[in-house]
């Protein structure tokens, strides 16, 4: 598809709905990890305006940062550490509406105000997270966790 990203509004849901099939065709026919989630993440960027919008891969038994889109973050993260090692070490998507309350949490940035994690898990296991971060508390609810479920499953990790 051409290297273009139609930007909608409407409401959040519209909005994931009018960038899946997007993120779908972006890595049709593209087998290659690196690019996908560069191009997941530069989408999810454009489309919400989010602070921070990236990946970690699961190395041994850590962390390690992948494609993102904002500001350098935190190279390595220990499971079960901050909020992307909780998600890895549970298996389950964390929204948290405010950093200041997460026991643990990881400021890689003092602007951050709320998070989502949503990990990637493939035969039972998680081989990375999804991790989004707002600059407004509240951000993230249980529409962006359904969408972004559904934009993990889509990547052929
Ligand atoms: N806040 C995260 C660390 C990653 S950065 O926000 C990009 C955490 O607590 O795991």
């Amino acid at each position: 598809m051409a290297e273009d990203l139609i930007i909608a509004t409407g409401s959040k849901a519209e909005q994931y709905q009018s960038l899946i099939p997007q993120v779908k065709a972006l890595m049709e026919n593209e087998p290659d990890l690196v690019a996908n989630l560069a191009n997941i993440a530069a989408a999810l960027k454009a489309q919400f305006g989010w602070f921070w919008a990236g990946f970690y891969i699961v190395r041994e038994n850590e962390l390690v940062v992948g494609p993102f889109q904002g500001p350098v973050a935190c190279t390595r993260i220990r499971r079960g550490r901050g909020v992307c090692g909780a998600s890895w070490e549970k298996a389950q998507t964390i929204i948290v509406p405010d950093v200041e309350k997460f026991p643990g949490h990881i400021a890689c940035s003092s602007l951050s105000r709320s998070e989502i994690v949503v990990p990637v898990i493939r035969n039972n296991k998680v081989v990375g997270v999804l991790d989004a971060d707002s600059e407004a508390y509240n951000q993230f609810d249980t529409t962006d966790q359904q969408y972004l479920e559904k934009i993990v499953e889509l990547i052929h990790w």
